[in-house]
């Protein structure tokens, strides 16, 4: 066993403080590289070297820009994190589609967020899914998911077939109709984190962006009249007149909700602190940090004072492959 392994094992047991037979500690036996072979379909030495040629990256296709987060000050009256004691934060989106097609369409209903907050002495950075259902609860079903919708038709058959987690995906994806623009989309982060309210205990929340701009969804007509990309123009116009906005929520887990789980969907009812509003208004495109953005910088375990990752193990696994892919 490696020492990668060794202390993914040992986090996993101080965290769950389950017994070591427990499905997690079986799923951490999967490392970073074998999962993120998995994502980008590269299981053996040929097919890696064909996709560092040409550049095979899970969400290929998409595009950076920037804007900045305005921090709501009311949010200090209920939790303490200094880093939103600023008025304006710089912010680095990348807008992506799902998988390693550079060629994908647009009229696929996924839509992916990822945002960098870089603040005068800490970060924040977001990975995000406009689907609020996750596919797997461990890394071993992580692994099986990615390994299996590479086999195409029947691979996605089995799992619906044999992974519940996998089927809930797959139907909410079904109902789920394109929007028009990334600015009509709601990005959740489908995994918990804990926040530090102003009693010095610790909360756990999700975060929700919800566009200020409202969802939109494409009528069957409207998808017939558009090409495959339009939605990198569409964004690009739209912030040259207005920005695109967000607002961002943490929603609040109630005692019995499943903290540790993405496949879990916490009612819409559960209570809300406004975090503040995201502003993408491509004022920063031309530096070279923006215009990089897609180098693998977005890490959602880089966070600021007063937040830390829940044990969710999806979320523990997720900072390394997001910083860096095929390197
Ligand atoms: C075990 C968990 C996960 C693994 C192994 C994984 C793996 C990866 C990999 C390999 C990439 C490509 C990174 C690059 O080339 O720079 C990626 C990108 C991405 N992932 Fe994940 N991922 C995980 C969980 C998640 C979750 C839970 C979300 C959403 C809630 C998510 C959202 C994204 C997004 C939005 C990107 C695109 C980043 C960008 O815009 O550059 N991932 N992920």
């Amino acid at each position: 066993m490696t020492l990668f392994k060794l202390t993914l094992l040992a986090k996993a047991c101080i965290i769950t403080g389950l017994a070591l037979t427990s499905p997690t500690l079986i799923a951490a036996e999967k490392t970073i590289p074998e999962l993120v072979d998995a994502v980008n379909g590269t299981p053996d030495a040929a097919s890696r070297e064909a996709g560092k040629k040409v550049k095979l990256r899970n969400h290929t296709k998409g595009f950076c820009t920037s804007g900045y987060f305005a921090p709501n000050p009311e949010l200090q009256d209920s939790l303490t994190i200094p880093f939103f004691n600023q008025s304006q934060i710089k912010v680095t989106a990348r807008f992506s589609l799902g998988g390693t097609n550079p060629q994908i369409s647009d009229k696929t209903p996924g839509r992916f967020m990822s945002l960098k907050i870089d603040g005068d002495k800490e970060n924040l950075n977001f990975v995000t899914t406009n689907v609020p259902v996750f596919f797997a609860s461990n890394l071993d079903d992580f692994f099986t998911f990615q390994t299996k919708v590479k086999q195409g038709a029947e691979g996605k058959q089995w799992l619906i077939d044999n992974k519940p987690d996998a089927k809930a995906f797959f139907d909410y994806v079904k109902q789920l109709p394109p929007s028009p623009s990334f600015a009509n989309s709601r990005y959740f982060g489908v995994n918990s984190f804990l926040f530090t309210d102003k009693q010095n205990n610790s909360v756990a929340g999700k975060w929700i962006f919800e566009p200020v701009a409202g969802t939109a969804a494409l009528s069957a007509s409207e998808l017939a009249n558009l090409g495959d990309d339009f939605l990198k123009a569409e964004l690009l116009q739209r912030i040259n007149t207005q920005p695109a906005q967000w607002n961002l929520y943490i929603q609040l887990a109630e005692s019995g909700d499943d903290i540790n789980n993405p496949t879990v969907i916490w009612p819409e009812t559960r209570k809300r602190l406004l975090v503040g509003q995201v502003v993408i208004n491509g004022d920063r495109d031309s530096d070279p940090q923006v215009q990089q953005c897609d180098k693998g910088i977005f890490n959602p375990l880089l966070l600021p004072k007063g937040i830390a990752p829940s044990a969710d193990p999806i979320l523990n696994a997720e900072g390394s492959p997001h910083k860096s892919a095929i390197a």
